[in-house]
């Protein structure tokens, strides 16, 4: 894996200089929201409805170091069905246990015996509403997950139910209506998005899907990996323009 961009002489990246590109802010008092996905060149974010196909060894490789670099992975309930969540392997770096996966569902239909539940070291976070069938939430409950009622799923209240548990270094993993709704909440702080040399046409969407959509966001680019024509994007929020004084 080579390092494209900040411009320099492209170098060779090893784990250690890979996990230093990816660190999160130190000193973090607030959730740093990093979104991670996976597409093709011409925007398919699924091949066959899952995203599997998106996959190589340099993709592979900074998913895991991004979940092992995370305290919490947030995630919607339309991923964790599709791609049959299991709980994260390795441990958080500087913890001894995994990052929970944390899961976005206002209709609390999960299967209390999927692998998200039966196939984890730690219990995931199911976070939903009490508009989600009561008897719903009791089997996820009953199965080990450890389910939040919250008053809503904006992204604000979300986040902020991550920073009351502490769970400051957020992966989230998708999906695009995740994601859209992270976008329209300006709540995104860095977006790593690996690029695979594919094409896909067909009906596949895009990494973000909403109803608002007004208010595009600036990002600026804060790195590029390349391995083998698959390359691995990281865009960061624009720092604010700081004002002249006077
Ligand atoms: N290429 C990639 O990197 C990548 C990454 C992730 C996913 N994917 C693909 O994306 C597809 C899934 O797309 P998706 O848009 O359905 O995914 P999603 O965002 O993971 O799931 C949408 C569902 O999550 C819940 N949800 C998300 N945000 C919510 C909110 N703010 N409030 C309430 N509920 C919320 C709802 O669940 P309930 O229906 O339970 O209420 C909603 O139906 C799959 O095919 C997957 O393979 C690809």
């Amino acid at each position: 894996m080579i390092e494209l961009w900040p411009p320099g002489e492209p170098t060779e990246v090893d784990d250690a200089r890979l996990a230093a590109l990816y660190a999160y802010p130190a000193g973090l008092t607030a959730p740093f929201v990093r979104v991670n996905f996976v597409s093709t060149i011409d925007g398919a974010v699924t091949l066959d409805g899952r995203s599997a196909g998106l996959g190589s060894d340099a993709d592979r490789r900074v998913f895991g170091l991004l979940r092992q670099l995370a305290e919490v992975v947030l995630v919607g309930a339309g991923t964790v069905r599709a791609e049959d969540y299991r709980g994260a392997r390795r441990p958080t770096r500087g913890r001894g246990t995994p990052p929970p996966i944390a899961v976005v569902t206002g209709s609390a239909d999960l299967d209390p015996g999927s692998r998200l539940l039966t196939d984890t070291a730690v219990p995931p976070i199911v976070l939903t509403t009490d508009s989600a069938p009561a008897e719903r939430r009791d089997r996820l409950a009953a199965a080990g997950a450890d389910v939040v009622v919250l008053d809503r799923l904006t992204p604000g209240a979300l986040l902020a139910e991550l920073a009351r548990r502490g769970l400051h270094r957020v992966l989230c993993e998708g999906g695009p209506s995740l994601f859209g709704d992270l976008v329209a909440a300006d709540a995104v702080d860095e977006l790593c998005l690996t690029v695979a040399p594919l094409l896909a046409g067909g009906p596949a969407g895009r990494i973000a899907r909403g109803t608002d959509g007004s208010g595009s966001r600036s990002s600026e680019l804060a790195g590029v990996l390349h391995e083998e024509g698959v390359l691995l994007l990281r865009y960061r929020r624009r720092s604010p323009a700081v004002e002249p004084i006077g």
